[in-house]
């Protein structure tokens, strides 16, 4: 496995395998590796003859007050998580190498970035996108890998990739989990031993609300985020549930009536643990009774 920080080299590379024939994948992330990053890059592997993995901690996409400096960093762990998982490249470019002096451009999606995670991390959206072209462009890959823990993450930059006629195929894969049900995420390093327990929390809310949609077939979604929200309250009062969404998974519209409703529903949250926030969703699909 090799370690490529430029971009041209990168591109090089990459331009080469394509002139062989070979396909090619990218897992991008933002290092401190976990299970969840290890199995996009098993399946990237399965599904493509090189795979390359992006470790940049892309500031444009972090708050002036969230957690960009303290973002947790270990190159060397990396490196072995990568190269045991199967990948064939690191690409790790600095901020310089990947923002220039001078950068005056950037993507922003509308629409879908304005709820969610998009209201509560203004600019966000804008940063990921902005990160993810830049990163397609350099690696020039076949196919884009990315977790499902980020739902609207994954909204966006399909939308972005449909829009600027991307040439990449962007493949969604289940999000990992703890085995007491927390989805896998770099930040659950913040996590003390407690918290890290009473966060199973999360999805069993994400879990409650689907056998409430499915099994008892409740369509009223004030309902649903009524009883999510008073659970959230009785089973974990020290943390602040700061969002429990039910939306259609395209275009991530808020749904308040799910009698009628056919299709791919996503159910998504997010909650302060301490001064750490965690996201996580469910998706499922809804099939309308024709009785
Ligand atoms: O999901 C992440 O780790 C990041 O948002 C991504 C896609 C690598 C862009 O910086």
């Amino acid at each position: 496995m090799k370690v490529i920080k430029e971009i041209s080299a990168v591109q090089d590379i990459s331009d080469y395998f394509k002139c062989i024939g070979k396909k090619t994948g990218l897992v991008p992330t933002m290092g401190f590796l976990h299970e969840g990053h290890a199995s996009l890059i098993i399946k990237a592997k399965e599904e493509n003859d090189i795979v390359f993995v992006s470790i940049f901690v892309n500031p444009t996409q972090f708050g002036k007050n969230e957690d960009f400096g303290k973002y947790p960093r270990d190159f060397e762990r990396d490196y072995h998580i990568c190269e045991k998982a199967g990948a064939d490249y690191i690409f790790y470019p600095d901020i310089k190498e990947m923002y220039g002096e001078n950068s005056l451009t950037s993507v922003t999606v509308s629409g879908i970035t304005e709820r969610l995670e998009g209201e509560i991390r203004p600019g966000h959206f804008t940063g990921v996108a902005t990160v993810v072209l830049k990163l397609l462009n350099a690696v020039k890959p076949d196919n884009l890998y990315l977790g499902q823990k980020d739902a609207q993450q994954n909204a966006v930059v399909g939308k972005m990739i449909s829009d600027l006629n991307v040439d990449v195929n962007l493949k969604i894969c289940a999000t990992m989990r703890e085995a007491n049900g927390l989805a896998m995420s770099s930040r659950n390093t913040y996590l003390t031993e407690e918290q890290r327990t009473k966060a199973s929390v999360l999805y069993f809310l994400l879990e409650k609300a689907k056998k409430m949609i499915l099994e008892e077939n409740i369509s009223d979604v004030s309902e649903i985020k009524e009883i999510i929200s008073d659970t959230f309250k009785q089973m974990t009062p020290e943390f602040e549930l700061q969002y429990f969404d039910i939306a259609e998974n395209k275009m991530l519209t808020p749904l308040s009536d799910l009698e009628s409703f056919e299709g791919e529903i996503l159910i998504s949250l997010a909650a302060k643990v301490g001064s750490t926030r965690l996201i996580d969703n469910v998706i499922l699909r809804k099939i309308r009774d024709r009785k």
